[in-house]
């Protein structure tokens, strides 16, 4: 039989009480943890949001209470009143922040029962992903799924109100809108008064941020959320949310600073002081030269390249084509490598780069010592270090590999397990000067590298018009990065029309493509357009840093999966024939 609450209120939450508190009587509400039978007594873990408390039943005192507490089950509603006492000597648990306490019961209400659920919220081990993402709702009242919850919460606050006290103003945008210019594919969705059209969720707000410049907002932000029908991976999720500023008249200068200060917030905000700007800067050029990546994980040494240790007979005994760069890659601590270790390096390098991995540095070291001297010296190699050279023109692959060898041997060199609650673990970093374009050898056309409202460097201005030399255009683009993870992405954006003209026949588009995509934008960059400029960073991923959690579903409450399914409501599923009609949508049934 369940019992009504009645006007029973509630005093603490379950996480509360402390030493201090003793003698108090109080109400606690929450889920049955455990239920422990020990001689008689009967203890009851009752939890919240906010951790737990350990209530006593005691049957010398109320065996009518006692009986009841041993019908309780896992995962049950209650209510408890009781009194607070202090634990004896030997019950204290210091590992937990009601540990000194428990609560002797006087009443108990059981609210609801539970079926036996798959997984216990209160075991320390895991079950499967799939099992967690059906059950949500369980997973959730884990404790750590709780303070990931109240973390992003937090963090969003802290955005919200240092932006707010920076004069940002928060405006919403609209979710059913056109096709957005980030690359990836849309999700859409059918009109029903017009079938045949549809709008396209945003990949992004960009074109509403600009348009809000051209309205006069001067400082727009906004939490926001983003889709994208695109591959994933753990940090990526089709739908995701952006922490999105733009700001009217700024230098680059100034939105570094409206970000440095923002993150100072947040950081401060989850509990890590220290964290402050100007954030070290380097140019895209020199991140590809150094790390092999325009997202460089400074916790471990930069690339050097150390051809001109080797003599030309030297590296044609190698079998290096001259005027290739030699790089060494340096892991610091790893100490020397198994030879089966050492065998499964080569497949870390990406097989297109057509660079050549050399692993085994001792060989190298027998056949030329003098030229390994002075790698060691040109790279800085220090004992324990392991060092591996890459003979090729492709960083990127370099890149890829230095950072390969750093998760595979993650638990040997310690530079990225830093403590979360410091700040000398987070190393921040802004990237600039990226190329405003890229050519992309699938659609045989240069692409935007960032999109293509971004402004290109005053200097190369001439090259875009004259379309001569278009990958060696730099834009006013930037990237703030964050231990090696694209955090956010911004640029001065162009205000001219003739220039975003320009920018849309460089890539290809015809004056009458770019009017039917983007006529809008043209025409409202016609009306007094301030020159303007922001960035997007991804809320997602800055949480799941400041959580040390490995993947973004850790920190986003209903996520979905790699297949983008969400297992919980079971979406996407089809839908009725009549709803079809309706949207004037017939669905193709594919014969695989
Ligand atoms: P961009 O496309 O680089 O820029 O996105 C900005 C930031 O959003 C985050 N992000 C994602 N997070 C989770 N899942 C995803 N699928 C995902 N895609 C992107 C990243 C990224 O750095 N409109 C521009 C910004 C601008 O120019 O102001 C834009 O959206 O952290």
């Amino acid at each position: 039989m369940l019992d009504f609450l009645g006007d029973l209120r509630r005093t603490h939450m379950c996480g509360e009480l402390r030493g201090g508190d003793a003698g108090a009587h109080v109400t606690l509400m929450g889920w049955v943890n455990r239920r422990r039978d020990l001689g008689g007594l009967i203890f009851v873990d009752v939890r919240d949001r906010t951790g737990l408390t350990q209530v006593v039943f005691d049957p010398e005192r109320d065996s009518m209470l006692h009986a009841k507490a041993g019908g309780l089950r896992n995962e049950f509603v209650i209510a408890v009143a009781g009194k607070v006492a202090h634990r004896e000597a030997k019950a204290l648990n210091p590992g937990m922040p009601t540990g000194e306490i428990e609560v002797v019961a006087e009443d108990l209400r059981l609210l609801n029962t539970s079926d036996t659920p798959p997984f216990s919220p209160a075991d320390a081990a895991l079950p499967t992903e799939e099992t967690r993402l059906q059950y949500r709702y369980l997973d959730l009242r884990r404790q750590s799924m709780q303070r990931n919850l109240e973390l992003r919460h937090r963090v969003a606050l802290a955005m919200r109100q240092h932006l707010a006290s920076q004069g940002f103003l928060e405006v919403e945008t609209p979710f059913l809108t056109r096709s957005t210019p980030e690359g990836a594919r849309d999700y859409l969705v059918p009109s029903r008064i017009y079938p045949g059209s549809f709008y396209a969720l945003p990949q992004s707000p960009q074109l509403f941020k600009q348009i809000l410049m051209i309205a006069g907002t001067d400082k727009y932000f906004q939490i926001v959320r983003c889709f994208r029908d695109e591959d994933l991976r753990a940090d990526r999720q089709p739908e995701f949310t952006q922490l999105d500023l733009e700001m009217s008249f700024p230098t680059q200068e100034r939105v570094f600073e409206a970000v440095e200060g923002m993150l100072q917030a947040v950081w401060e905000a989850a509990g890590v002081a220290g964290v402050k700007g100007p954030f070290p800067r380097m140019t895209y050029d020199e991140a590809m030269r150094l790390y092999g990546s325009d997202k460089p994980d400074r916790r471990l040494p930069a690339m050097a390249d150390v051809r001109e240790a080797f003599a030309p007979e030297h590296l044609q005994t190698l079998n290096i084509a001259a005027g290739l760069p030699v790089l060494a890659i340096r892991i610091p601590g790893v100490g020397e490598l198994s030879r089966r270790e050492r065998d499964e390096l080569k497949p870390l390098l990406p097989a297109r780069s057509g660079s050549r991995l050399f692993e085994d540095a001792k060989r190298l070291e027998k056949s030329f010592p003098e030229a390994m001297r002075q790698v060691r010296e040109l790279a800085a190699v220090a004992e324990g270090d392991l060092l591996v050279l890459v003979a090729g023109a492709d960083f990127k692959a370099a890149g890829t590999l230095r950072v390969a060898l750093g998760e595979r041997f993650a638990a040997r060199h310690k530079a990225f397990s830093g403590d979360i609650r410091h700040a000398a673990s987070y190393d921040f970093l802004w990237v600039t000067d990226f190329p405003m374009f890229e050519w992309s050898e699938e659609d045989g056309r240069w692409m935007a590298a960032h999109h293509p409202f971004t402004s290109p460097h005053e200097s190369d201005m001439e090259a875009v018009i004259a379309q001569r030399a278009l990958g060696s255009v730099r834009a006013n683009a930037y990237d703030v990065v964050l231990n090696g993870m694209e955090l956010g992405s911004g640029s001065i954006r162009i205000h001219r029309q003739d220039v975003q003209a320009a920018i849309f026949r460089a890539l290809g588009m015809t004056d009458e493509e770019a009017r039917n995509r983007f006529g809008f934008f043209l025409e409202a960059l016609r009306y007094g357009t301030p020159p303007h400029g922001g960035i997007a960073l991804g809320l997602d991923r800055i949480v799941m840093l400041l959580a040390g959690a490995e993947s973004l579903r850790e920190v986003i409450p209903f996520p979905k999966t790699t297949k983008a399914v969400d297992l919980m409501v079971d979406a996407p599923t089809s839908v009725s024939e009549a709803q079809l009609k309706e949207l004037g949508i017939q669905v193709r049934k594919s014969s695989t």
